[in-house]
């Protein structure tokens, strides 16, 4: 018999779909400006998405649901804790569930777990505290709090089937082969692809929130990382075309969308305390200045 977590909802795996104009396929694949191959993220073997039909009755039940309310609509659901104007799942998509968008799926199962910008093995308590911190300017959440407990009971459903250990491969956002980015071209392809959504100040619409300024994801957050904002947009935006930048544009508008002012992160200067930042790491820190070349 196949587990419950594979039956209905569970998505098919390996596949590559190429949504072209026959003509752009082959070369729009190769960057050549004006022809673009939509090429669409390819679900990764072994992942798949609990049924609602499958999350327990009762307490437990409640308590999922909950959880997942919260993460969707963060700002109502934690007064005070949220200071710009994005949830959780602006950016882990799909309520935590596209594979494209940094998932949750199997999350819960690889914590505790070392992390390298802490300094040190953490909770996947702490790591949400992060993400509210950092993604959503915030303030983190009483760790044994009831908001927290239902965050937790969430992320452990999307688990469900996934055994406890390493992190499995598709976690995170899918890395693009690092490259130099140009932020003028990114400008342009802003103006084309971004602006009816984002606007032109990339300060939001209705339509979608903020990518920089006072109400957008603050400076320690891993979005504020270049190879990790061109792996969200690559694979995930324009929202309603996602795969229709190629690598190097997707480089060009993250650099441009990374170019503005957005809020500060408080001691972010103490991250990666062993000084080992990644190359990316959107500002100086103090270990990295001291450790012997
Ligand atoms: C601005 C975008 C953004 C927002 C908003 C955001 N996150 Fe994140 N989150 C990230 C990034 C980037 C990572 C690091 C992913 C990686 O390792 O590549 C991450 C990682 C995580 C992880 C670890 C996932 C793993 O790979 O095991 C969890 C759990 C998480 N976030 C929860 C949350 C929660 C809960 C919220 C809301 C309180 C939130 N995030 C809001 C961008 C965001
Ligand atoms: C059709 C509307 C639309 C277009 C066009 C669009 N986006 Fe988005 N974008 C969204 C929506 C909606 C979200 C929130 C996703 C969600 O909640 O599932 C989002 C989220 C984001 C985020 C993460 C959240 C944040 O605000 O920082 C980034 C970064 C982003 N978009 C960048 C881009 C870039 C760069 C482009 C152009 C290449 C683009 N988007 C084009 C609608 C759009």
């Amino acid at each position: 018999m196949m587990p419950p977590w594979t039956r209905d909802g569970a998505r098919s795996a390996g596949a590559v779909f190429l949504i072209v104009a026959a003509a752009a396929c082959a070369i729009g694949a190769l960057g050549v400006p004006g022809l673009r191959a939509q090429v669409a993220f390819p679900v990764p073997a072994g992942y798949s998405v609990p049924a609602d039909s499958t999350m327990p009755v009762g307490a437990m039940g409640v308590s999922i649901r909950r959880g997942r309310e919260i993460v969707l609509h963060a700002a109502d659901s934690l007064p005070g804790h949220v200071g710009n104007k994005l949830t959780c799942t602006n950016c882990h998509r799909e309520a935590g569930t596209l594979a494209s968008s940094g998932p949750w799926v199997g999350s819960f199962a690889s914590f505790p777990q070392y992390n390298a910008r802490a300094g040190r093995v953490i909770r996947l308590e702490d790591r949400v505290n992060e993400c509210l911190r950092r993604s959503l300017n915030g303030t983190p959440l009483a760790a044994d709090g009831r908001d927290m407990a239902d965050i937790i009971s969430y992320m452990a459903f999307l688990s469900t089937g996934v055994s406890h250990g390493p992190r499995p491969a598709w976690l995170g956002y899918r890395k693009l082969t690092p490259r130099a980015a140009d932020a003028k071209s990114g400008a342009g392809i802003f103006s084309e692809n971004c602006v009816r959504c984002h606007g032109p100040q990339g300060a939001g619409t209705q339509l979608a929130p903020p990518l920089w300024g006072s109400r957008s994801f603050a400076i320690g957050a891993g979005m504020s990382r270049l190879n990790t904002a061109a792996a969200f947009i690559r694979w995930n935006m324009p929202f309603d075309r996602p795969g229709l930048l190629t690598d190097q544009q997707a480089y060009d508008v993250a650099a441009f969308v990374l170019s503005h002012r957005r809020p500060d992160t408080p001691h972010k200067e103490l991250d990666w305390p062993n000084g080992d930042p990644p190359d990316d790491a959107a500002y100086p820190t103090l270990a990295a200045q001291h450790k012997p070349k």
